[in-house]
């Protein structure tokens, strides 16, 4: 029996056309798709755009195409999968995301009140990024914790809830810190 991965794989050379994806990024490709029976490849799209945001920081419409022509899938059916989830950046963020829970529940409890603070604080409007590319600011729909409200998630991962603003504050001045210490 053939194996899913000779099965249902291209090669790089055959998947790529102008992406900046590297070859561990389809070898990684190639390892997602081998988790499914050959016909069903296509269930791999949300896992390569994963990757394809680890290694270029964001989903660009060409690595899209890149994505669609590995698992054999139209352009548009990727591109409805990127745009659906607000996990998957369409453009080039800052390194720390915030998403900001902006649903009512969240809105009820003071929700609004640590949106304007973080505006103040990062000096940029809600979909901005700080100038120094540390800080982007974005709204989001129900994170689904809201008995935690109001609540934000930061670089798709981490849940800061109960947002006061001293937390706010602690939460910015930490990342600002940490990133003084790497330079
Ligand atoms: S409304 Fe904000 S987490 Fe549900």
């Amino acid at each position: 029996m053939t194996s899913p991965i000779n099965e249902t794989t291209l090669s790089p050379a055959q998947s790529r056309n102008a992406s900046a994806l590297s070859d561990q990024a389809f070898q990684r490709f190639a390892r997602e798709v081998a988790k499914y029976p050959s016909e069903g490849k296509q269930s791999a799209v949300m896992a390569c755009l994963a990757i394809v945001q680890e290694e270029l920081g964001y989903v660009s419409a060409e690595s899209e195409k890149d994505v669609a022509a590995y698992l054999e899938m139209a352009p548009i059916a990727v591109h409805e999968v990127t745009t659906f989830y607000n996990m998957y950046n369409q453009k080039p963020l800052g390194k720390y995301k915030f998403n900001v829970c902006t649903n009512l529940p969240c809105q009820l409890r003071e929700g609004s009140t640590a949106l304007a603070h973080l505006e103040h604080a990062l000096g940029i409007e809600m979909g901005g990024t700080t100038a120094d590319g540390l800080f982007t600011l974005q709204q989001s729909e129900c994170l689904g914790a809201c008995a935690d409200s109001p609540v934000m998630l930061v670089n798709d991962v981490t849940m800061c809830s109960f947002m006061t603003t001293e937390k706010l504050d602690q939460l910015v001045a930490g990342l600002r810190a940490a990133e003084r210490g790497a330079v």
